[in-house]
């Protein structure tokens, strides 16, 4: 039946597009607002990726996702670390501990939440009849050095590390004990039915963390257009150290992914390393737009892809 009633809603030939968009973070309302205003008719053929850090609160999450859902025919999400916080730091009254006893449990329950609302967080083929493409969601967490050599870090020129007190995630989420296994690995692991499926389209691949640590610094092009983006205000604070792992680089490479959206550094790149586009688009917290940080642009989904020109 509902197959019947997308097939009537759908031209199977006409355009698709696919929009991405990370770090909504719509606890400021003014980037909830932006989200809502989005144009309720323009994006009906349409596919919207949400790479992650909309918010910890499943309420507000859940308002989201629904009114993406009413804008795009497909919407894909991914958990970011925000999402995985069980305790609240600013509205204690809405506190997840008391719901959730680990933050994998919450992880399923954001899950079980976006198959309600017909959002996917496995692999979808969106497109028109003779033109598809695949979006495909990898979890991911981030390595510490101690865990894993694939982790980002990278030594910052500071006499103390001070990341592990100023970082939220240390504080506001809770996992089971991993018995010598660790949080990264289990997201990863995670993916590995998706890993082993044969895409018979080009892949877009989607995950909150970083893949490579060569995106944490903006290149020579990038750094022309701000100073502002590169003065390192919190020299105590280590960002690598929570930035992500190489495993996802490995696992988007091993399914042939053409481009990569990723998330969570609040500092945007359009990138191409060794045949693969690597895209961050973070609409960030309003402060970081008004220190011109995250453009102002990035109020509004970026396109990825078309039936037209294929990738942008
Ligand atoms: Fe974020
Ligand atoms: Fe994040």
């Amino acid at each position: 039946m509902n197959q019947e009633i997308s097939q009537t809603q759908h031209d199977l030939n006409a355009p698709v597009r696919v929009w991405g968009i990370s770090d909504v973070h719509i606890d400021y309302e003014e980037n909830l607002t932006a989200l809502l205003n989005l144009d309720l008719h323009a994006y009906q053929n349409d596919a919207l990726i949400i790479a992650g850090d909309a918010t910890d609160d499943m309420e507000r999450l859940a308002v989201l996702l629904k009114a993406m859902k009413q804008r795009y025919r497909w919407v894909g999400f991914i958990p970011g670390n925000h999402e995985l916080w069980i305790a609240r730091k600013r509205n204690k009254d809405a506190n997840d501990q008391a719901k959730f006893a680990t933050s994998v449990d919450k992880f399923n329950a954001i899950r079980d939440l976006c198959q309600q609302l017909a959002v996917f967080t496995a692999p979808q083929k969106v497109g028109s009849q003779d033109n598809s493409i695949w979006l495909v969601p990898l979890f991911s967490w981030y390595h510490s050095p101690e865990e894993n050599p694939a982790s980002l870090y990278a030594s910052k020129k500071c006499e103390k590390d001070r990341t592990q007190e100023m970082w939220s995630d240390f504080f506001l989420t809770q996992w089971p004990d991993w018995k010598g296994g660790n949080t990264a690995d289990y997201f990863l692991n995670l993916n590995k039915p998706v890993l082993s499926e044969s895409y018979d389209a080009p892949v877009i691949s989607f995950s909150h963390f970083l893949p490579l640590q060569e995106l944490l610094m903006a290149s020579k092009e990038e750094r022309k257009h701000s100073d502002l983006v590169y003065k390192d205000i919190t020299p105590e604070f280590n960002f690598s150290r929570v930035a992500g792992t190489q495993i996802i680089d490995q696992q988007l490479r091993s399914i042939n992914s053409t481009l990569h959206l990723y998330g969570h550094q609040h500092r945007n790149r359009h990138r191409k390393i060794d045949g693969v586009t690597y895209v961050s688009h973070c609409m960030g917290y309003p402060k970081e737009r008004q220190r011109g940080l995250v453009a102002n642009e990035c109020t509004h989904p970026k396109l990825l892809w078309d039936t037209q020109q294929g990738f942008y």
